[in-house]
């Protein structure tokens, strides 16, 4: 994709971290942006800070794990803008723990809101781009989903976010072979982010009362914990990550990595599939890591 200005960006997950930086971007480059999230204090501040830059911004407060209610985003865009040409769909949240402790409030939250949510955006709004489409041979779009490298690889304690973003994976791949059958003009990617600073170890601040967390398990307090640790270390920004968003936009590049040097663990797991071998200690490169991981989830109560 070439042209971005006067076109439109929808973009889920707004408010915060790579949505709001990419919500950035897109106001640099001439864009509307519909900026959907499920905070509403965030989303106002957001909003105005994108409106302020000058953009014409559809603020829109949503879960994305609702149907009808990406339905309700998809005809808000059309109404005030027409079909988009970016569809960002990022909303995601996180969770952890041995995967026997996951209560099915968690699979529903984090499997509601990760997957589905992506898989609302894809139905409600490739429709209306492929319309687009047919309508304008210049017409020229996009889909970006936010995986995560959860979706490649499969570190222990976090199964359910793991099994939520190999979804995303395995749904955008599909997305863009299917697209490919049908147009060339509107392109897919996946973002695979490995550790960046944002609101993502914090996720909970916006799980629904309906699905309330029970008490924390040890093994989800260790986890919280070494996310933390890794997440608030992380040298790249969400700044960095939004500019390879737009980077891949650009060059039609379908895999968009924040660390391509933590590509050798997917490479591991590849080969581990591929020999026949059972799957490699993921502690292997920094076994300090995995002697503390072990010794506090055996430890005393
Ligand atoms: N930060 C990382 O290290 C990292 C790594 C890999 C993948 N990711 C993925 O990146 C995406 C963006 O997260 P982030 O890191 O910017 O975190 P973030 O918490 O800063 O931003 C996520 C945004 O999604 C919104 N949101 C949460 N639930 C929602 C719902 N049901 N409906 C609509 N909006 C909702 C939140 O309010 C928040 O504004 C997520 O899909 C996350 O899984 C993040």
């Amino acid at each position: 994709m070439k042209h971005f200005a006067k076109t439109t960006a929808v973009i889920t997950g707004a408010a915060s971290g790579f949505g709001l930086e990419t919500s950035r971007i897109a106001a640099r480059r001439g864009m509307n942006v519909v900026m959907a999230d499920v905070q509403q204090d965030a989303l106002d501040r957001a909003a105005a800070e994108i409106a302020a830059m000058g953009a014409s911004v559809l603020p829109y407060r949503l879960d994305v794990s609702k149907a009808a209610e990406v339905e309700a985003l998809g005809a808000a865009t059309m109404a005030r803008f027409g079909a988009p040409s970016i569809v960002f769909n990022n909303a995601g949240v996180g969770a952890g723990g041995l995967i026997w402790e996951n209560t099915v409030a968690d699979w529903d939250w984090v499997i509601g809101v990760n997957v589905m949510g992506v898989a609302h955006g894809i139905r409600v709004f490739t429709p209306m781009m492929l319309a687009a489409a047919t309508k304008d041979p210049a017409y020229e779009g996009h889909i970006v989903n936010t995986a995560s490298m959860a979706g490649l690889i499969n570190a222990p304690n976090m199964g359910v976010y793991n099994v939520s973003k190999h979804a995303v994976v395995a749904m955008t791949e599909t997305l863009y072979q299917d697209l490919h059958l049908v147009t060339e003009q509107i392109g897919a990617s996946v973002l695979c982010p490995f550790f960046v600073p944002t609101g993502i170890t914090e996720s909970q601040r916006n799980r629904p009362q309906a699905l309330a967390a029970d008490a924390p398990t040890k093994s989800q307090l260790i986890g919280k914990a070494m996310n933390d640790r890794a997440v608030g270390r992380g040298k790249v920004s969400a700044a960095d990550v939004a500019g390879f968003v737009f980077d891949a936009i650009e060059a039609g590049r379908f895999y968009i990595y924040s660390h391509p040097k933590s590509l050798s663990s997917v490479q591991t797991r590849l080969e581990d599939i591929m020999q026949i071998r059972n799957p490699t200690d993921p502690f292997a490169g920094k076994p300090e890591i995995g002697v503390e991981l072990k010794a506090a989830l055996r430890g005393a109560q």
